[in-house]
């Protein structure tokens, strides 16, 4: 077999046999096949797509492209989430220990960022020390005694989904169902928990950008998840604005610690509830939506689930002085705002170019392997709908360098649109796939 000729063929629109997207995937992991040659595939598939056939062989390929998990020795029954990504989404960073928390162990693997959508790895390294390199025994260990563990592939774990999420940040090939849905199904696959709920996001500042894309994304994981003989639940949410008020990493993990405490943004707040409470569900631990929320505010409010995360950081190697001292982790040197240029109503704030500006602060990679910085970003003031009146600030602007701050300034302006007349907020949630079948009354 030659990878020119599956370059060619998937070029051309035809469908790759398994045996073929084996080549592909093993090739490229055993570090075969160059980066050149799986660029032009990634964009070919990008460009013509894949058959469910063919999404279903290249997810199992890469899952298996190292070693998969088998949790059952350690906890009898994990559960996990992914998010299709978005700007602003540091949902993991809450619902992991939140749903931890409430008893039910989380084994999470997870990406960086990736195009202009950030990745729970880079936040949580944004934490002094915190280790996300884990081996397979580690992942384990980690599980086994804080029932909770969130760590990236490694040459154990979907090696193959590392180095391919990699090159797809920087090479414009991110937006394909087929790469999406192999790239998160994959990791939940190998990672080895026994229900999944995906938060798939849709709207400007997600890559699916409307309703029936988010929808087929949605519909093509629960299948591949429930073929393996997984649980699996989708959430679809809006990413229409970015999540909560803060983008970039170190802005995040603090935002993420507040809504732990209690005083997180409203929009976040509830969509962490509403996704951990399908967590919950799904694993079957209470009857009702009603229930489930009721057990998961009253660990967020007796501080149970924030001391959940404290214990998780300390495992994995982190400061959990954090948590008291957000200034331990990384800040910009230079703070300015973005005002309001007349009153009126916030009538849109386009997520992409929060994310792509974050980017460009520093915040992401525009080269394979760039490290990056974790203090800069965003943090808005007003969110959709809000009155705001002339000369208010609407988002503050962290920067290490005075040339970008005042690019990410004009950039961010323009990201906001106006109304006179008032503005209904976005909904939150736009539809539930699936769900658990759970017993009476919460265990
Ligand atoms: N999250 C992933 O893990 N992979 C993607 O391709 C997109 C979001």
């Amino acid at each position: 077999m030659r990878m020119i000729d599956l370059i060619v063929k998937k070029r051309e629109g035809l469908a790759l046999s398994g045996e073929e997207i084996e080549y592909i995937i093993g090739g490229f992991t055993r570090g075969e096949i160059p980066d050149y040659q799986v660029s032009a595939w990634l964009m070919a598939v990008v460009l013509k797509g894949m058959e469910e056939r063919e999404i279903t062989d290249l997810t199992l390929a890469m899952a298996h492209s190292g070693q998969t998990l088998d949790l059952k020795p350690v906890a009898p029954f994990v559960v996990d989430k992914h998010s299709s990504g978005g700007v602003g989404d540091k949902t993991t960073l809450v619902v992991a220990p939140l749903v931890a928390a409430a008893g039910l162990p989380v084994a999470k693997m997870t990406g960086r960022g990736l195009g202009f959508s950030g990745g729970t790895l880079d936040k949580l390294e944004s934490i002094p020390g915190f280790n996300v390199n884990l081996t397979k025994a580690e992942f384990l260990e980690n599980l086994a005694r804080h029932g909770i563990v969130v760590a990236g592939q490694s040459a154990d774990l979907a090696p193959a989904d590392g180095k391919l999420y990699a090159l797809r940040d920087v090479t414009g090939t991110v937006e394909s169902i087929p790469l999406i849905a192999s790239s998160i199904m994959s990791k939940k696959i190998a990672a080895g928990a026994d229900a999944i709920v995906l938060d798939v996001k849709v709207g400007r500042g997600a890559f699916m950008k409307t309703l029936e894309e988010a929808e087929a994304l949605a519909q093509t994981m629960v299948k591949i998840g429930r073929g393996v003989g997984r649980r699996v639940t989708a959430v679809i949410s809006d990413m229409s604005q970015p999540l909560g008020y803060a983008v970039g990493n170190a802005l995040e993990v603090k935002e993420a610690i507040a809504t732990l405490q209690g005083s997180g943004p409203a929009d976040f707040t509830a969509l962490c509830l509403a996704v951990a409470g399908q967590m919950v569900l799904l694993a079957g631990k209470c009857a009702t939506a009603e229930e489930t929320e009721g057990v998961l505010q009253e660990l967020l409010a007796s501080g149970k689930a924030l001391d959940k995360f404290r214990e998780f950081v300390r495992a994995q190697g982190g400061d959990a002085g954090v948590v008291e001292h957000p200034e331990l982790m990384a800040q910009a040197r230079y703070v300015d705002t973005v005002t309001a240029p007349q009153s009126g109503y916030l009538a849109g704030i386009n997520a992409q170019m929060f994310g792509l500006t974050a980017v460009t602060l520093g915040g992401g990679r525009a080269k394979k392997g760039e490290t990056i910085d974790h203090g800069v970003g965003m943090v808005l003031q007003h969110k959709v709908g809000d009155r705001v009146e002339q000369g208010e600030a609407v988002v503050e602007v962290h920067a290490n360098d005075r040339g970008k701050l005042l690019e990410a300034k004009a950039n961010l302006s323009s990201a906001l649109s106006w109304s006179r007349q008032p503005v209904k907020r976005p909904a939150l949630v736009h539809g539930i796939l699936g769900g658990g079948k759970p017993p009476g009354g919460c265990s």
